[in-house]
């Protein structure tokens, strides 16, 4: 029979995308959301609906009576450094009082697996590249140490509980569906690639680099670019190996692309002119986070489908152009080819 799957945060960017390989697949979905950054709209007619909020408990307990799970699939945070840097006690307090509210609730209900997403701010300014499982974990901002504090939380309920979990730290999430459909829509949008993307339309006046005195080769920031779908294959992948461990993966291409290069990229895909104004830097910013998975790799087949981040931008391109307001307004009609 088909794998039962509850995915919370499923409305949103990366969880989204990872519902629509459950359903390729052939996984019955339930996607739980607060629909605070995630969109209705990005939910397959295919997956039931929940809008509930985790620190709701009672709303819990309904979906866990209601549904028998195989997995969970556990994306719902709040996810922004710079705005943890601000409000250190929203993120520590209700990211991590969430995921205990889940993670009691699927003991509770006896299912044995979940997967998590996390993060690659939990390296903060990491000792040395590329960044693999081994590296000291010394959380670069409260977001990252709010997934710090549930990562071991899912350790201590395996050892007490004996629920599985795949911890998947995810370096920079970029890119769209292939099939057109999904793509990046925040509000406000604070991610590199599409405020570039917004910049070279004419939507915004220009895109302002967070700092360029960073000691890299051209002073801003390198950050290792990962398609939103190849995150989505590491998720499905996890699962089997659930039976009988738990695990830890860094999830990147194990390239750098920097802040300029990024803008570069964006230039040489659309053919369009992006306006650039240097700035300060932005509290919280590592100057470079690139990723190691060669653990995944080797023991999971893992490899990455789309790591050229010419081929990333140019899906995120795609989508954005053919949805100028995101999830929010119609779609513009494709012109005939
Ligand atoms: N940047 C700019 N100008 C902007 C926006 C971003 O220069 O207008 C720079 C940032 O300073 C950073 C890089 O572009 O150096 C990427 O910034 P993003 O905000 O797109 O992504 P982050 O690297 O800050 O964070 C992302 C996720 C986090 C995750 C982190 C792990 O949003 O959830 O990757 O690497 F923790």
């Amino acid at each position: 029979s088909p794998m039962t799957v509850l995915v919370t945060g499923g409305a949103g960017y990366v969880g989204s995308h990872c519902v629509a390989e459950l359903l390729d697949r052939g996984a019955k979905v339930i996607v739980l959301d607060n629909l605070r950054q995630g969109h209705r709209a990005a939910v397959p007619a295919e997956a039931a609906f929940v809008e509930a909020d985790l620190a709701d408990t009672d709303a819990l307990k309904r979906v866990f009576a209601e549904w028998r799970f195989d997995a969970v699939f556990h994306f719902a945070a709040l996810s922004l450094v710079g705005e943890s840097m601000r409000d250190p006690h929203l993120y520590l307090h209700g990211n991590t009082v969430n995921s205990l509210n889940l993670i009691r609730a699927t003991v509770e209900a006896g299912v044995r697996k979940m997967v998590f997403s996390s993060t690659a701010n939990l390296f903060g300014t990491p000792e040395r590249l590329p960044i693999d499982e081994d590296t000291a974990i010394d959380p670069g901002s409260p977001y990252g140490e709010s997934k710090f504090f549930i990562e071991r939380a899912l350790h201590w309920a395996d050892r007490c509980h004996g629920l599985r979990s795949a911890c998947l730290r995810y370096f920079n999430a970029a890119g769209a569906h292939p099939n057109g459909l999904l793509g990046e829509d925040h509000h406000p949008e604070t991610h590199l690639i599409p405020l570039v993307l917004d910049a070279a339309a004419g939507k915004r006046s220009h895109i302002e680099i967070f700092g360029d005195d960073y000691p890299t080769p051209d002073g801003t920031c390198v950050r290792d670019y990962i398609h939103v779908c190849d995150l989505a294959d590491a998720h499905l992948r996890v699962v089997d190996v659930l039976e009988t461990r738990s695990v830890r993966y860094n999830l990147g291409n194990g390239t750098g692309y920097s802040v300029r290069q990024v803008i570069e990229a964006v230039e040489r895909v659309t053919g369009l002119k992006v306006p650039v104004k240097v700035g300060p830097r932005r509290a919280g910013d590592p100057a470079v986070l690139i990723a190691s998975s060669e653990r995944i790799r080797t023991e999971l087949g893992w490899n990455p489908r789309f790591p050229d981040l010419d081929s990333i931008i140019g899906g995120a391109w795609a989508w954005r152009s053919r949805n100028p307001n995101g999830y929010r307004g119609p779609a513009v009609a494709q012109a005939a080819e």
